[in-house]
């Protein structure tokens, strides 16, 4: 029998922070904020950030969404990589949806944008009443007709419909967001998924690289004991052999990795995460997922043909 998708069950409220939490939340951002300003050569804009941070006020009943200082550093993404259309994988309230639609229109004033969210379910994994997103309207109302949330949808969808071959017909994406399983190893398996869909040099950008240290965290504070201090991200984010850039504070939550720039229709060479793939896994994945993560893993005769040509001719 097919293993079930792995869905969470609960995790913490996350409520709206109050003014002195916003204020200590910025300033200890602002660092970060002008380390990825610095890195993609553009002008730092203080005053956009505390923008956000004012604005940023989820609904109260949103579980597991995106905190303030991840939202600032979405926020930094979208401003200096301009995507005109921004995937997410992992919608559940639809909170990250949100500040992706807010980050995309102080990026692109009038110029045409678009975000497209997916997830495997139609309604919030707390309460099967509540559609997934509905937290896209109530916080960024003038946007919604900006968004499409693709429910019942998983990471193939997203390679399938921007790859070369999609309906989208082939208009690659620079910048993705995954937020979905964080069980090892749906991460990496996730953004194989969305591989066809990335242009060469393209940015994806993981939550929860520090789930683990939060859980503990958590579980120290309130005396609960919490069972989502999954490794899938941080696995990921830590292995990720080429370039990547992390969030602020002293233990980010959320990080970018870059697939290394090439020419269009030259592909990653997802052989690097082999060694990250064998890791001890946290959850048994469906079978798309599982045959997925296997090509890597033993690749058919041909690709490894293929393979070794392109690595003697890169050394000729
Ligand atoms: C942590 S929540 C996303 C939170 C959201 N990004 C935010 O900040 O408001 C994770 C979501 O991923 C979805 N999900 C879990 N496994 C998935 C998969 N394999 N593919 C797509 N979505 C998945 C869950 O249904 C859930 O809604």
């Amino acid at each position: 029998m097919e293993p079930a998708p792995v869905i969470p069950t609960t995790s913490p409220l996350v409520g709206a922070p109050d003014r002195a939490q916003r204020e200590a939340v910025l300033a200890e951002y602002l660092a970060a904020h002008r380390r990825i300003a610095t890195r993609f050569g553009v002008a730092e804009d203080p005053d956009g950030l505390a923008a956000l941070a004012a604005w940023y006020t989820p609904p109260a009943d949103a579980r597991g969404a995106v905190l303030l200082d991840d939202a600032l550093f979405l926020w930094d993404m979208v401003r200096c990589v301009r995507p005109r259309t921004m995937v997410e994988l992992g919608t559940a309230s639809g909170v990250s949806t949100a500040v992706l639609l807010r980050a995309m229109a102080d990026a692109h004033a009038d110029a045409p944008w678009r975000v497209e969210t997916f997830d495997l379910l139609s309604h919030v994994y707390w309460d099967a009443r509540v559609p997934v997103g509905y937290a896209a309207a109530r916080m960024a109302p003038s946007l919604a007709d900006r968004v499409a949330i693709h429910a019942g949808r998983v990471a193939a969808d997203i390679g399938r419909e921007f790859g070369p071959r999609g309906a989208r017909r082939g208009a690659l994406l620079s910048l993705v967001f995954i937020d979905a399983c964080h069980k090892h190893p749906y991460p990496v398996a996730d953004l194989l998924g969305v591989l066809p869909a990335l242009a060469p040099g393209a940015w994806v950008i993981l939550h929860d690289i520090n789930l683990p240290a939060r859980a503990a965290d958590y579980a120290a504070r309130t005396g609960e004991s919490v069972h989502w201090g999954e490794r899938g991200a941080q696995r990921l984010y830590d292995a990720w052999p080429h370039e990547k850039i992390a969030g602020g504070g002293a233990v980010p939550n959320i990080g970018a990795v870059r697939l290394p720039e090439r020419v269009p229709g030259e592909r990653f060479d997802a052989a690097c995460l082999r060694g990250l793939i064998g890791e001890p896994w946290e959850c048994e994945p469906d079978a798309a997922t599982l045959s997925r993560l296997e090509a890597v893993l033993h690749p058919p005769l041909r690709a490894r043909v293929v393979a070794a040509a392109r690595r003697a001719l890169g050394r000729a």
